[in-house]
């Protein structure tokens, strides 16, 4: 099969074309005929050598996919409740650049009726990592506040329509008025120019002074502390980036005053299992909304997999506004 893989750690330039042997469906899984793979911020650290698989996972990038399935032994497509050919997408823990991949059974959901292989490709990784931190984690209610950092990522796009869609209000930050604008059209309440304005003076304004109940923060480092300023009593700050820096100073004495909590997690190691309930979970619940039109897949630019350098280079550049997607013809 053709993929695309990380010839050496470095730049863009280091993605190429390879051939490589069709992988073999195991217990549980499914084999899938790729016809669309997600791009992932996580892609361009696994590129430089800073995100390195878990142990047993393909060293081909890719953490989620579009297509149709081509395989599985019969009690595991008969417990999924699929069918050789129907279409799915499917979050996988690396691979997804590539012709044909092997997903988990539980972490295969079906297209979400009325999309594309291309916007179903653009779903998993997002939805599953905001679903388990914004709602789960950090139990985000209807009626407070959600504060979003980097509003007009992948991440970001995706936090903005479900938390909105789950009668949440939702302030965002981005780093040009463009951004803002985009966040805005996608139902964002207010959207904060970081690189203009003091985020956390801005929270406390527009709340108020009552502050964000629940952060999603992808940035840390100095970020840290002056969200905790911002944060409402009883607030959750959910953490799943680093991109500010890893050290933070903060006044403890405000996280004990305010009963903050403080939480981070990675999605990529997680178990089977553990996906797979936030399969079914998004199934049940995101699911319809993506079918009704409430929320939607926001895709910034396709790209031939072969091209999967400039698709990087591209996300690397930080212009775009939500997911950038590869397809295999
Ligand atoms: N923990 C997990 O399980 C998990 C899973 C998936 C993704 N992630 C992480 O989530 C982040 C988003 O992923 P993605 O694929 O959606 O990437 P992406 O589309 O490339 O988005 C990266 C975003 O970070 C924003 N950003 C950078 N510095 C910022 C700052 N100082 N203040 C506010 N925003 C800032 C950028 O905004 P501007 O361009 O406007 O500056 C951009 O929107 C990545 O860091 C990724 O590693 C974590």
């Amino acid at each position: 099969m053709r993929a695309i893989e990380i010839s050496a750690p470095g730049g863009p330039d280091v993605l190429r074309p390879c051939e490589r042997p069709t992988p073999e469906p195991g217990p549980g899984e499914l084999l899938i005929a790729v016809q669309a793979s997600g791009v992932n911020r996580p892609d361009v650290l696994q590129r430089k050598g800073l995100y390195p698989m878990p142990p047993g996972v393909s060293d081909l990038p890719g953490l989620e996919i579009a297509g149709t399935v081509a395989g599985g032994a019969a009690d595991d497509l008969a417990a999924a409740g699929l069918a050789l050919g129907d279409a799915v997408c499917a979050l996988v823990a690396g691979g997804g650049y590539a012709e044909f991949c092997v997903a988990p059974a539980g972490q295969c959901l079906p297209l979400p009726k009325g999309l594309n292989m291309v916007e179903a490709a653009s779903l998993p990784e997002t939805f599953f990592t905001v679903w388990q931190n914004v709602f789960q984690i950090a139990g985000l209610k209807a009626g407070e506040t959600l504060l979003v950092q980097g509003g007009s990522s992948g991440i970001g796009v995706t936090a903005i329509q479900l938390a909105k869609a789950m009668g949440a209000s939702v302030i965002v930050t981005a780093g040009s008025d463009d951004k803002c604008a985009a966040c805005l059209a996608l139902g964002a309440d207010h959207a904060i120019n970081y690189r203009t304005q003091d985020f956390a003076a801005e929270v406390k304004r527009l709340t108020g002074g009552s502050g964000a109940d629940v952060v999603l923060d992808m940035v840390a480092g100095d970020y840290l502390a002056r969200e905790i300023d911002c944060m409402a009593d009883d607030g959750r700050l959910a953490l799943i980036a680093v991109q500010g820096g890893v050290k933070a100073q903060i006044d403890a004495g405000l996280v004990l005053r305010k009963r903050l909590t403080i939480t981070g997690s990675t999605l990529r190691p997680r178990s089977v299992a553990y996906k797979t309930v936030l399969a079914r979970q998004l199934r049940e619940q995101a699911w319809p909304l993506l079918e009704s039109g409430r929320v939607k897949p926001v895709i910034h630019q396709v790209f031939p997999a072969a091209r999967a350098a400039e698709a990087h280079a591209l996300m690397e550049s930080s212009t775009h506004v939500g997911k950038i997607v590869l397809t295999w013809d």
